[in-house]
């Protein structure tokens, strides 16, 4: 009898017999690399175009169930994360594993206030871009610049060092986004008040003008650092992959988190949220519904904020997010788009279409209209969530430095072009 930990395989071209280990639920793809039909000939691999059936690492971080609809850091439910705890908090719970103590939690927060200042010579950076540049690209830019003003970075191998880069990086990215913000608008770059929490003083860079002290209302602060919490991580999405993939070359965390700010703009993963604005806007009226409904249907385009890659019940944070829309609207007044976003999920959660394929409101359906009460343009949309992302890339980042089973990130292919063809020089395919 079979080991009942195993995967009892038989290759139908050669009528051999092999037993793969099963631990955790999983077979190693290496293991597939003896079977093969000639001993020259390079063994069975797995073909998984974007990863949906591969498991790159083993990580202790972020745990989701898709079919029942859980997320949770660390172990603990996002709903109890966003109702009760700061995402400065959470930021430290990601990245070491437990719950703070009083002085561990001071000190992270003394730290991390102390390091949003940024060298001048990367204001200047900045200014150099275009009047319309996407604040992405600025942001994007920029932390990859960050790596030239802290050469030390790249030392990884040492823990105080690793720390020193991550609180950094937590700390600027508000600064950098801020100034990316600012710059689009023509307005002068403000510098961190370090007497103002995490949340508002990014709000103060963002849109402080000329009073002394710039002051938000609480439930804007408390709105923003709890859409902060709902994107810290969100274990192996595209961004983090990147993050993963870029830092598996053991290049420093600047150029590692730039690459997952660049993964993250894309449409499809963090640039979801301002599409869906955009589509909303284009929808404009509730009359317009059925007819772009009909349009998704027949493939003409996506419902964007709906479905993912992971959740096919709900995604919890949408839930939460909905909460979050009601606070925000009571101070700003409700968004007019409000009630075609509504409407769009109503039918959308009804018709046969959307719920055979198990399409639900993902986070981004409802950030946006979040975003735009606090009057942010669009473009702005994905930098929020990268500033909230970062701790989570972080915590990955450090977890795959320190994995002993991690390698550089390296997939096979299955090639399909020409093989062997006779080079002819130009002088004579030309003539
Ligand atoms: N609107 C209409 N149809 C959709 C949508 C959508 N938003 N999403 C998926 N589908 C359809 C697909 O066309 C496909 O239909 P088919 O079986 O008839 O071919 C089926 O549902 C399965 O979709 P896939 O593309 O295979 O699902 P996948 O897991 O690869 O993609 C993704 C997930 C990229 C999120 C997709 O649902 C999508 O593009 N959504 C819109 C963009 C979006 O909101 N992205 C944000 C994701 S959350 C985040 O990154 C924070």
């Amino acid at each position: 009898m079979s080991d009942p930990a195993t995967l009892s395989v038989r290759d139908n071209r050669t009528g051999r017999d092999y037993e793969l280990p099963i631990t955790d639920g999983t077979i190693r793809a290496a293991d597939l690399g003896q079977i093969r039909v000639d001993e020259d000939e390079p063994g069975l691999a797995l073909y998984d175009p974007g990863f949906v059936n591969t498991a790159s690492c083993r990580s202790a971080i972020t745990f989701i169930d898709g079919e029942k609809g859980i997320l949770e850091y660390r172990g603990y439910p996002i709903e109890q994360l966003a109702e009760k705890s700061t995402f400065l908090e959470v930021a430290y719970l990601l990245i070491h594993g437990s719950l703070p103590s009083k002085t561990e939690f001071d000190n992270w927060v003394h730290e991390i206030t102390y390091h949003t200042f940024v060298h001048e010579n990367v204001k200047s950076f900045m200014q150099g871009f275009r009047y319309d540049a996407h604040p992405m690209g600025m942001l994007m830019a920029s932390v990859g610049a960050l790596s030239t003003f802290y050469p030390d970075a790249r030392n990884i191998a040492d823990a105080e060092n690793r720390h020193m880069q991550m609180v950094r990086l937590i700390a600027k990215m508000p600064t950098l986004g801020a100034w990316a913000f600012r710059h689009a608008q023509g307005k002068p770059y403000i510098y961190p008040d370090n007497e103002l929490s995490y949340t508002e003083n990014f709000l103060s860079m963002l849109f402080k003008m000329s009073e002394q002290k710039f002051g938000a209302d609480e439930r804007l602060v408390r709105a923003l650092d709890v859409l902060f919490i709902l994107h810290a991580d969100h274990e192996q999405n595209c961004s983090t992959n990147a993050v993963r993939s870029v830092g598996s070359s053991q290049v420093d965390p600047y150029s590692a988190v730039a690459a997952g700010v660049g993964a993250l703009f894309g449409p499809l993963h963090g640039g979801a949220n301002e599409a869906v604005l955009r589509m909303l806007r284009r929808i404009g009226k509730k009359e317009n519904i059925p007819s772009f409904i009909e349009g998704v249907k027949n493939g003409n385009e996506k419902l964007m904020g709906f479905g993912h890659r992971v959740y096919k019940n709900y995604d919890p944070r949408a839930t939460i997010i909905k909460k979050a829309c009601d606070d925000v609207f009571e101070v700003t007044g409700v968004n007019p788009l409000l009630e075609i976003a509504q409407e769009l999920e109503k039918i959308a959660l009804e018709d046969e279409y959307f719920v055979k394929r198990k399409l639900y409101p993902n986070v981004d359906f409802y950030s946006g209209l979040i975003y735009e009460a606090f009057q942010f343009p669009p473009e702005m949309f994905t930098v929020m969530f990268a500033i909230g992302r970062t701790p989570g890339w972080l915590a990955q980042w450090l977890e795959l430095v320190q994995d002993p089973e991690q390698k550089i990130a390296r997939p096979k292919q299955i090639y399909t072009g020409e093989r062997r063809l006779d080079f002819t020089p130009s002088s004579e395919r030309w003539a």
